[in-house]
């Protein structure tokens, strides 16, 4: 499908931010987008790369009332040579459709996700920041707007992509955060929504995470829906465990986002000299592994996230240190490790990179 690139007039270019350490995360966005539209009985249709503007939506549109929508992340890096890379992306395309599946949306065909996403991210290139820890974050997101209140799939969707040029995700950059093990409200539960990137999973978690805020934590760490025992994932990363140089995380049962990050520190922990395991980890015991010293480091693994040191993890009033507070070594290795890659600065062993013409 060829993609029609409506002019940009220069009065509708944004000023850049030229000063790269107070881009935060999702805070601004480049000049352009790309919209697809899905039509009963037609198909995909009307692609282009428009402005970045406002929708005009009716209000009744099914994506506001019942949430049928899915959503990726993704990044693109600019190396010192002037190549722009995107990391794993056909991971994410592929996501996108198991999530969109569960959602009852239609599918993104692999190659208007790619080939749409390169030509926005080419036209876009000069947004991309350069400072260490920044990248272009790329936001895909299927909605559906169809204007009925009836509770049934839509017949009219957009797909669209806009870009935000990002430092780190957590406002503490690259440093221990604190996590609360949520032991009350639930993320997912077997045959739910868990395992798609879908709106209402993240809306649904905002009451335990602004009720771990007040406590002083960062983030929550959810537990499985059924027994609340079993180590899930924190909404926006995944979570490893170093018992020494044995690193274990949660298995994907169902219920947890499948992270490309997670999936690339478990193919990159072993190149450094770790063992890697998946497997379900009981909350009561990971506390006891934590207050013995056998557990030795925690970090997060995600997009957004890239890899998070954690500091401190409580579980029911009990509050346990880690790596006293510090960035453990391991953490540190893989986060060097997979940033190195995707910038350019270490060798690409395993293909992971696709780059924009
Ligand atoms: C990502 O890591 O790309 C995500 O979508 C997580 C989100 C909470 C920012």
């Amino acid at each position: 499908m060829d993609i029609k690139i409506v002019p940009l007039p220069t009065e509708k270019m944004k000023t850049k931010i030229s000063d790269q350490s107070q881009l935060g995360f999702g805070k601004f966005f480049t000049d352009r987008m790309l919209v697809v539209e899905w039509k009963a009985g037609q198909g995909w249709c009307d692609a282009r790369i428009e402005p970045y503007a406002p929708f005009v939506l009716d209000p009744a549109c099914l994506v506001f009332h019942y949430a049928q929508e899915i959503f990726e992340g993704l990044k693109a890096y600019k190396w010192a040579d002037g190549r722009i890379a995107l990391f794993r992306p056909e991971m994410n395309a592929r996501r996108f459709n198991q999530s969109g599946d569960r959602i009852c949306l239609p599918a993104v065909p692999e190659e208007l996700f790619l080939k749409g996403i390169e030509q926005l991210v080419s036209l876009e290139r000069d947004w991309i920041p350069t400072a260490d820890g920044t990248s272009l974050y790329i936001r895909p997101t299927l909605i559906a707007v169809e204007p009925v209140l009836g509770v049934k799939p839509s017949d009219h969707y957009y797909f669209y992509v806009i870009l935000s040029p990002v430092g780190a995700y957590y406002a503490a950059g690259f440093n221990p955060i604190n996590i609360m093990v949520e032991d009350h409200y639930v993320r997912a539960v077997p045959g739910g929504t868990g395992e798609a990137k879908t709106g209402g999973n993240y809306a649904s978690s905002l009451k335990a995470g602004l009720e771990a805020k007040k406590k002083g934590y960062d983030q929550v760490l959810w537990l499985d829906g059924r027994e609340r025992r079993y180590i899930e994932e924190v909404g926006a990363m995944n979570m490893f465990f170093a018992y020494g140089t044995h690193i274990v995380t949660a298995p994907l049962d169902g219920s947890i986002l499948s992270g490309v990050t997670r999936d690339s520190v478990l193919k990159l922990a072993p190149t450094l000299g770790y063992t890697v395991e998946e497997r379900q980890i009981d909350v009561n015991d990971l506390m006891a592994d934590i207050r013995s010293g056998k557990v030795t480091e925690a970090f997060g693994s995600g997009t957004a996230a890239v890899i998070t040191p954690v500091g401190k993890l409580c579980y029911k009033n009990e509050s346990l240190q880690l790596t006293n507070g510090k960035v453990g070594e391991i953490t540190q290795r893989l986060y060097d490790t997979l940033t190195g890659i995707q910038t350019g600065k270490l060798k690409d062993e395993f293909g992971w990179l696709r780059f924009v013409k």
